[in-house]
C-alpha cells in the first residue's frame, strides 16, 4: 500500500467532548453524546438513525441518550456504551474524511486509569474502525504534541478524570502516572448540590449548572460576584451562588495538589526542581479562573515552581496523538486485521 493511502490520526477520547486531528488536516470535535432514537415517532422527527454530540443533547427526549465514558472508563457491562463508543469512534473518523480503501491507523489517547482496565473494550470498539491502533494516556499525548517530554508534569483535569503524567523523556510508566475522579463532573455534582440545597425551590439541571461553571467558575478570591436566572416556583429569580461557586470549584483543588506533591516526591531528587518549573494543566479544567495560582501556591511549600495552562485545551490531546502517530515506528503500532 502507498503511503498515500493511509491516514494518520489522533483522537482524544473524552468525557464531554472527543476530538480528532488528522494528517490530512481535519480537526474535529464533537461532545461525547450519543443517541438513537426511541420510536418510529422520534425516528420521523430527528431523520437520522443515529445522532451525536449537541444535537443529541438538544434532542434528548426522542433518544435513548449515552454518554459512554463516564469517569473516563468505557461504562462495562453495556452493550449500548460500548456500541455508542464505537458510534463516536466512527462518526470521528468519517469526519475526519478517511474515504475506502484508506487505512486508519489511529492513536486513541484515554486516562491513565482507563489503559489497566478498559484495554479490551476500547480495541474492540476500535475494531473495524481503524486498522492499527496504539492506545497512549491522556496527559502523555498533552505532553507529546507540546514536546514536554522531559522534567514535565501534565496535569489534564478534564470532566470525568484528572490525569497526572510526569515525563522523563521516554515512554511514561504506570508508577508516573495517576488518575483522581475530582474533575468538571465531580464540580458539577458538588455545585448543584450546593445550590439545591440553598435553594430547595429553584429549578435547573445539570447541564445549565456545567454552563455556570463553565461561565462564571473561579477558585481562589471571587473576580466578581456570581448571580445567575433561574426558575424559583413559576417565577424567573436571580440567585447570588458565590460562596456554592468557590466551594465547589475548590473542591478538586486539595486532591489535585496531594496527587501533585506525592508524584514530584516519587521523582529523582535532581530533577524535582525542573519539574516544578514544568507543571502544565490541560483539558477543559485548566481554563477555571485562578487555577494555576492556586496550585502553584502549594508549590512554594516545597520550593517553589512554575503552573502554566495549555493554549488549546480542545484539541491540544488529539494534535499530540496526531505527533505521536506521524513518528511512532512500525512496532509499537497494534494491527487490528479485518
Ligand atoms: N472555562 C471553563 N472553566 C471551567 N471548566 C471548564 C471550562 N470549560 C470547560 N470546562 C470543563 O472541562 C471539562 C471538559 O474538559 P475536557 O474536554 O478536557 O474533558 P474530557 O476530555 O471530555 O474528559 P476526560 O478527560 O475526563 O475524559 C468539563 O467538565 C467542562 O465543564
Ligand atoms: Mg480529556
Amino acid at each position: 500500500m502507498s503511503k498515500k493511502d493511509v491516514l494518520n490520526v489522533g483522537i482524544d477520547l473524552g468525557t464531554s467532548r472527543s476530538s480528532i486531528s488528522a494528517s490530512n488536516g481535519a480537526r474535529h470535535v464533537v461532545e461525547s453524546y450519543v443517541g438513537w432514537p426511541v420510536d418510529m415517532v422520534a425516528r420521523k422527527v430527528v431523520k437520522k438513525a443515529i445522532v451525536f454530540g449537541r444535537e443529541a443533547l438538544e434532542n434528548r427526549p426522542m433518544l435513548d441518550l449515552h454518554r459512554p465514558l463516564e469517569r473516563g472508563l468505557i461504562k462495562e457491562g453495556s452493550p449500548k456504551d460500548e456500541a455508542a463508543v464505537r458510534e463516536l469512534l466512527k462518526h470521528l473518523i468519517g469526519l475526519a474524511g478517511a474515504g475506502d480503501g484508506v487505512k486508519v491507523n489511529a492513536v486513541v489517547g484515554v486516562p491513565a486509569e482507563a489503559l489497566r482496565v478498559s484495554r479490551q473494550h476500547l480495541r474492540a470498539a476500535v475494531k473495524g474502525v481503524a486498522d492499527a491502533l496504539m492506545i497512549v494516556s491522556e496527559p502523555f499525548a498533552v505532553a507529546y504534541g507540546m514536546e514536554a517530554l522531559l522534567h514535565t508534569m501534565i496535569i489534564d483535569i478534564g470532566a470525568g478524570t484528572t490525569d497526572f503524567c510526569v515525563m522523563n523523556g521516554r515512554y511514561p510508566g504506570e508508577e508516573d502516572q495517576r488518575t483522581l475522579t475530582h474533575a468538571g463532573d465531580f464540580i458539577d455534582e458538588q455545585l448543584m448540590v450546593l445550590v439545591k440545597n440553598k435553594h430547595p425551590e429553584a429549578r435547573f439541571t445539570i447541564h445549565t449548572v456545567r454552563e455556570w461553571k463553565e461561565r462564571l467558575g473561579f477558585v481562589g478570591d471571587a473576580p466578581a460576584p456570581v448571580t445567575v436566572n433561574v426558575t424559583v416556583g413559576q417565577r424567573p429569580a436571580q440567585l447570588d451562588i458565590t460562596a456554592e461557586m468557590k466551594r465547589a470549584c475548590e473542591s478538586i483543588v486539595a486532591p489535585i495538589v496531594e496527587t501533585m506533591l506525592d508524584l514530584l516526591s516519587r521523582v529523582d531528587p535532581d530533577y524535582q526542581a525542573a519539574v516544578r518549573q514544568n507543571v502544565i494543566l490541560a483539558g477543559g479544567g485548566s481554563a477555571l479562573k485562578g487555577l494555576p495560582a492556586v496550585i502553584e501556591k502549594a508549590l512554594n511549600e516545597v520550593g517553589g515552581g512554575r503552573v502554566r495552562s495549555v493554549e488549546d485545551p480542545v484539541y491540544q490531546g488529539s494534535n499530540g496523538g496526531l505527533a505521536i502517530a506521524l513518528d511512532a515506528p512500525a512496532e509499537d503500532w497494534e494491527q487490528l486485521g479485518g
